[in-house]
């Protein structure tokens, strides 16, 4: 990974709300190909440094790229794909109506029949936004973020609220298109998610790096000598007792 292209990077970026400091001074880099999951505590700058690099916020200082380019260009912005923590669609369109109209925004969208198989919504095509259980609209937000296609997903604790077999189905599909090439920046609070899915996980506190590493060298940190298995979440809360 160290040598693939790179996908997304914060450059010493710093988001500063009056005397609040979201994002500090952050060095943060997606390659191509790679899932990174962003974990840290509620707080800890995790939705900042996804919306500085999708050029919804601006930097306060540093800078943030897509493939080397300003996010907020329209050709970086094709080329991405987001579902965020807070989303809002029309009440009375159907989700096939839904996706039409999302694809409709992107020069090359993925064939709606694929996107409908990777989310599992072959149901519910007809079904209208508003009579659609949490997580059906879940699956249908994740639908509209890969349907353009995207080189580059932003997933926002995708899986927050999530059934068993929902996040299950967002994880194979997660894994077809890392497997076509893309490249995944996700967070959760699912320690089991990020070891599933991830290559490389960079833990934030504070709107800076505390650790990062793959999987298995962040579990090797939590060998305390009693024989415990070492897993990802006695690692991260140990992690996070230092810094306490
Ligand atoms: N628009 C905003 N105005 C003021 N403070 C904000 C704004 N957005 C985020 N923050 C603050 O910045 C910090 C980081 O927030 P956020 O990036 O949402 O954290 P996370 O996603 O890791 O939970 C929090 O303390 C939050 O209250
Ligand atoms: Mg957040």
């Amino acid at each position: 990974m160290e040598h693939s292209p790179v996908a997304a990077r914060l450059v010493h970026a710093s988001k500063r709300y009056g005397d609040h400091v979201a994002v500090d001074a952050l060095d943060l880099t997606l390659h191509a190909g790679e899932t990174l999951a962003l974990l840290g505590p509620n707080g800890a700058g995790k939705t900042t440094a996804i919306r500085l690099l999708l050029g919804l916020a601006r930097p306060t200082g540093g800078s943030a790229e897509i493939f080397g380019r300003d996010p907020r260009e329209r050709r970086t912005r094709e080329r991405v794909g987001a579902m965020l923590q807070v989303s809002n669609v029309p009440a009375t369109l159907t989700v096939a109506e839904h996706l039409a109209l999302f694809a409709s925004y992107y020069p090359r969208p993925f064939p709606l029949r694929d996107v409908i198989e990777l989310a599992c919504l072959q149901s519910l095509t007809k079904r209208r936004f508003e009579a659609l259980s949490g997580g059906e609209r879940q699956r249908l937000f994740f639908a509209l973020a890969i349907c353009g296609n995207p080189d580059v997903l932003f997933l926002d604790e995708p899986s927050a609220g999530l059934d068993v077999e929902t996040r299950e189905t967002l994880w194979t599909g997660v894994r077809e298109l890392v497997a076509r090439g893309k490249s995944v920046l996700l967070t959760t609070h699912y320690l089991h998610e990020a070891d599933a899915l991830a290559h490389r996980i960079v833990l934030l506190s504070a709107g800076a790096v505390l650790a990062e590493g793959t999987p298995a060298e962040l579990k090797a940190l939590a060998t305390d000598g009693n024989g415990a298995p070492a897993t990802l979440e006695r690692a991260y809360l140990s992690l996070m007792k230092a810094v306490a």
